[in-house]
């Protein structure tokens, strides 16, 4: 422990793996996100990615991709010869699937649109339910979203807990959840959540929220390690480009490293296949760097999805 924060300190930062609680096997801390808006890109980054070694995937029911996804890690598995068992994969429920009854069908739509028979995990997309329906953006005449104020987010939970006691998915969990809500929740849950998935960079460290997962045993996982790529941004931090000239490595792969050595798991997400090898060819990063990006000032949260629920950088109109 340094600082309170546990470091890892494997010089092959590409082979962590993190232990899911409740049985949930293992999740590969260096992961490939997957929001990216157009289908026939989707299919060449994620077949991209698996080339280039990741082997954990994360999608999401609204990032209406899932069909492209799947048809690409369908088509890389049988080249590379890898088995099914050898990647983990997420997805998860959107807001408009909050009650119960929607619940295991809103998996088994993901599930078939993926063209898989089983999930590593599923998280709740955001702790916002929104009313339900096709529409996935459901607004009034102003423009306002409609919320689902008739059902709880341990409602939720509750349906996504019978989902791994009929065995449909080995881990459950929750994605843009803040400290307070995952802690009301952590205590009402019969199945601890396995994993939480929160926008964190060196901009957003997300301290308090990271220590609270570590003493609970639930894997951190960061999205957005590179500020959606947006600069200025954390890929433009002079501390980051600083540390990249010195040890010989790119921005990208500074922060995705400080990521997993600060013991959470990490999404990259890249629509090229030369920028799945960079970000996937991490390695350790030492420990003046990691001082040095622990004491970056700079405060941004890029994505204000938190707040309401409604996600930006989201592909529309599919
Ligand atoms: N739960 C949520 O609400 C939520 C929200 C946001 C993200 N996520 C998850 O986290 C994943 C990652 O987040 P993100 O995709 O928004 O942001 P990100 O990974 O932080 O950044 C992606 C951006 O960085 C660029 N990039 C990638 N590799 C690079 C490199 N080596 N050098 C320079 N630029 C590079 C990409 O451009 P190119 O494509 O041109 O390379 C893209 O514009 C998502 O795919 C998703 O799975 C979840």
């Amino acid at each position: 422990m340094r600082g309170g924060v546990t470091v890892i300190e494997s010089s092959d930062l590409r082979m962590t793996k993190m232990p899911l609680n409740h049985g949930g096997g293992e999740m590969p801390a260096l992961g490939f996100g997957t929001l990216i808006p157009d289908a026939a890109v989707t299919l060449t980054a994620t077949r991209g990615a698996l080339e280039a070694g990741f082997r954990h995937f994360d999608c999401a029911e609204r990032y209406r991709n899932e069909r492209e996804v799947g048809e690409a890690l369908k088509a890389g598995l049988a080249a590379g010869g890898i088995a099914r068992e050898d990647i983990f994969v997420t997805t998860k429920l959107w807001n408009t699937n909050h009650r119960p009854e929607r619940v295991e069908p809103a998996f088994e739509a993901s599930l078939d649109r993926l063209g898989l028979d089983y999930l590593d995990l599923y998280l709740i997309h955001t702790p916002f339910a929104f009313q339900p329906g096709d529409d996935q953006d459901p607004r009034d005449q102003n423009g306002n979203i409609l919320y689902d104020h008739g059902v709880t987010l341990l409602d939720t939970w509750r349906a996504m807990e019978s989902l791994v006691d009929h065995g449909k998915c080995r881990a459950i969990g929750l994605s843009d959840i803040g400290l307070n809500e995952l802690a009301h929740l952590y205590e009402s849950a019969r199945i601890k959540p396995a994993v939480i998935q929160v926008e964190a960079h060196p901009y957003l460290p997300e301290t308090e929220l990271l220590e609270f997962c570590k003493e609970k045993d639930i894997v951190f996982l960061a999205g957005a390690p590179l500020g959606h790529g947006i600069r200025p941004g954390p890929l433009e931090e002079p501390v980051i480009m600083a540390i990249a000239a010195r040890v010989g490595k790119t921005p990208a792969q500074v922060l995705l490293a400080w990521a997993v050595q600060r013991g959470t798991a990490v999404l990259a997400k890249t629509r090229t296949a030369a920028r799945a090898k960079e970000n996937f060819n991490i390695s350790a990063l030492p420990q003046d760097a990691l001082d040095e990006i622990n004491r970056i000032q700079t405060r941004q949260r890029f994505n204000e999805v938190v707040k309401t629920g409604s996600p930006g950088f989201i592909p529309q109109g599919r």
